[in-house]
């Protein structure tokens, strides 16, 4: 597989160090525990994991037949800028699976990647950093290519859906994983020089329920409230943005995303 793998990508360093696994406890963990030995576009693959991580504490079903990878970047950047890494992330995995597979994948904000308003990848993005210094990120993608739905938990089956499912057919990994990879990148190269200046529109063409009624509910504040408006799409800081009831355009860094059920 990581022969394969290495034989499919178009990248100058990125998967040019790939490490691939059986079984491991999280991808992600195991970037942050070797970041030290290892350059920047370090790629670590496992068929499954054990303890495969989501956002928010949340845990990560990782079965055979997913795609479970994590790359080690050291952006020069802030670390004010490092959550738009997420829609890089989302975006690259996102075109990669519109330009390979034909699906019309789009990027939900901040970190999903959704075909059809279903699931099919997650993105972890996990910073080690001092207030002005990025050490590194670690960025793991997980992707439900060739996963049986029923193999997943069923509060995950309700949103989520897999590739397989999706297409009828198994999708060829290796293919997958070198497109994400080619696409990353492409679009963190951009990313660096120019932040969201052109990205950010490509991005937004791209995202799920642009011009819909949404809410956003807060995952920080201690009331837990939410925010109804429409999606109107994301600014050069990567925040969405909604138009909201009362007229105002509101932008938002963080919390979680969805449609408004109709009244
Ligand atoms: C989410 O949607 O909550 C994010 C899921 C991220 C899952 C990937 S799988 C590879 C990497 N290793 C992990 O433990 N998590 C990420």
């Amino acid at each position: 597989m990581p022969d394969v793998i290495a034989g499919l990508l178009r990248t100058s360093y990125t998967g040019h160090t790939l490490l691939y696994t059986q079984s491991t406890g999280s991808t992600n963990d195991d970037a942050k525990e070797l970041s030290a030995s290892y350059p920047e576009g370090t790629v670590f693959i496992a068929e499954i994991q054990s303890s495969g991580k989501g956002r928010i504490g949340r845990d990560w079903s990782s079965p055979p037949g997913g795609v479970f990878m994590s790359v080690l970047l050291r952006p020069a950047i802030l670390p004010s800028r490092v959550p738009a890494l997420s829609l890089v992330a989302g975006y690259s995995v996102a075109k990669a699976i519109r330009d390979g597979l034909g699906l019309d994948a789009q990027v939900k904000w901040p970190n999903d990647v959704l075909v059809d308003g279903r699931k099919i990848c997650g993105i972890l993005c996990e910073m080690r950093a001092e207030l002005d210094r990025v050490a590194d990120v670690v960025v793991g993608i997980g992707v439900n290519a060739n996963l049986a739905v029923d193999a997943l938990p069923p509060c995950v089956r309700e949103t989520g859906t897999s590739l397989r499912e999706l297409l009828g057919r198994t999708v060829d990994r290796n293919s997958l994983i070198a497109d994400i990879l080619n696409h990353l990148e492409s679009a963190y190269g951009e990313f660096l020089v120019s932040g969201l200046t052109t990205l950010g529109p490509r991005i937004t063409e791209l995202c799920a329920f642009l011009g819909r009624p949404v809410v956003m509910r807060n995952l920080t504040a201690r009331d837990q409230g939410e925010t109804h408006g429409t999606l109107q799409g994301i600014d050069s800081q990567g925040r969405v943005l909604l138009s909201t009831p009362g007229g105002n355009v509101k932008s938002f860094s963080a919390g979680d995303l969805s449609l408004r059920p109709a009244p």
